[in-house]
């Protein structure tokens, strides 16, 4: 690997806003920041529960996932129309070009929406169009992961895979989130077998609240490419080897982790044991209007409160380009961008 030599705390803090990164951890509905969800209930005369923005916000006190779930999808009810869709997605691809994000492999939930009676092509085409003008306009990268909801049934999903089967082309893989314990990997196995032979990358949460033996079935049963958070994984060796061995990226969200109560101090949050033990750890926001920052609030947060490395900053930052759905020739680019990044702040030392 490129040496990377020590920084001072103040020149890291800068590097880590200022390198090249992407994000491959980031749910589109949870970028949706209380103004924004109150002017599209304005907009779509759909009535919140909160009397303001402010008041919203207050309700942002979470303990575990379930508490925070219950608000997020209430968030989402907001969002009717194509529109909503693009206007949503493209706010969050503003905010990250801004945080120096070369490219974006975003989440969506279309359950959380085709329930409420919204088609499954104003969710898809609103979206996949807010990627495009990014792509145009900001010279962002930008990319659609389609989520299934696992406290839903397989019923449910597979429906749901239906109805974005004429839309596929706008989309690069499915993944697997929403409630974990008591919904295990397995109860979507079928699912995941179809979306492999249609060709999809697959990605599934596994391990942010659930035991290892989730994740073990993510990737042996489902057989995802990466795992997201993950970071119950160092309570098993075996798994940690495994991991390693094969490069499987965990999607790690240091914020999310600790606004959830998954770490309730940052400094004991294990992302630097991860990279340590040769894990291919990556740093995303998750479900950045919500748990107090963008990506790059999250790198800076994390690194602070545990005291990493210019060397920790470069693996991260490179990893998150290794684990991309991306072309290998985009990899590429990118990777000798963030090599340019690091090697002009190291000469400016
Ligand atoms: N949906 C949005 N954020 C999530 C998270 N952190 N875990 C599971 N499902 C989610
Ligand atoms: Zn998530």
């Amino acid at each position: 690997m490129f040496k990377v030599p020590p920084l001072a705390p103040q020149r890291l803090q800068k590097l880590l806003r200022a390198m090249p990164k992407a994000e491959l951890h980031i749910h589109i509905e949870g970028s949706l920041e209380p103004e924004l969800i109150f002017a599209l209930a304005q907009r779509n005369g759909v009535p919140l529960p909160y009397a303001s923005v402010e008041a919203l916000r207050q309700a942002y006190a979470f303990t575990n996932l379930q508490s925070f779930l219950d608000i997020y999808y209430a968030g989402a009810s907001v969002l009717l129309h194509e529109q909503d869709f693009y206007d949503m997605a493209r706010a969050y691809l503003a905010r990250a070009a801004m945080d120096n994000v070369a490219h974006a492999e975003i989440f969506f939930d279309p359950q959380t929406h085709t329930a409420r009676g919204v088609a499954m092509e104003a969710v898809i085409n609103g979206l996949h169009r807010a990627c495009e003008d990014a792509r145009a306009e900001l010279g962002i990268s930008a990319t659609l992961i389609l989520c299934f909801l696992r406290h839903l049934s397989e019923a449910s999903a597979f429906e749901t895979l239906e109805q974005a089967q004429p839309l596929l082309g706008k989309i690069v893989g499915v993944g697997l989130d929403s409630s974990e314990v008591g919904h295990p990997p397995e109860k979507f196995a079928r699912v995941f077998a179809r979306c492999r032979e249609l060709g999809l990358h697959l990605v599934a949460h596994a391990g942010e609240e659930g035991p290892p033996a989730y994740i073990w079935s993510a990737l042996d049963v489902l057989k995802v490419e990466r795992i997201d958070h993950g970071v119950q994984a160092v309570h098993d060796a075996a798994l940690m080897q495994r991991l390693a061995q094969d490069r499987i990226p965990l999607t790690v969200c240091p914020l999310s982790n600790q606004k959830l109560c998954v770490f309730p101090d940052l400094k004991d949050h294990n992302l630097r044991q991860l990279l340590d033990a040769g894990l291919c750890a990556t740093v995303n926001s998750d479900d950045p209007a919500y748990f107090g920052g963008y990506i790059n609030e999250n790198f800076t947060q994390v690194f602070a409160a545990t005291a990493m490395t210019a060397r920790h900053a470069y693996q991260l930052a490179f990893n998150s380009f290794e684990a991309s759905f991306a072309s290998q020739a985009d990899k590429r680019v990118w990777e000798h961008r963030l090599k340019e990044a690091f090697e002009r702040f190291v000469e400016h030392d």
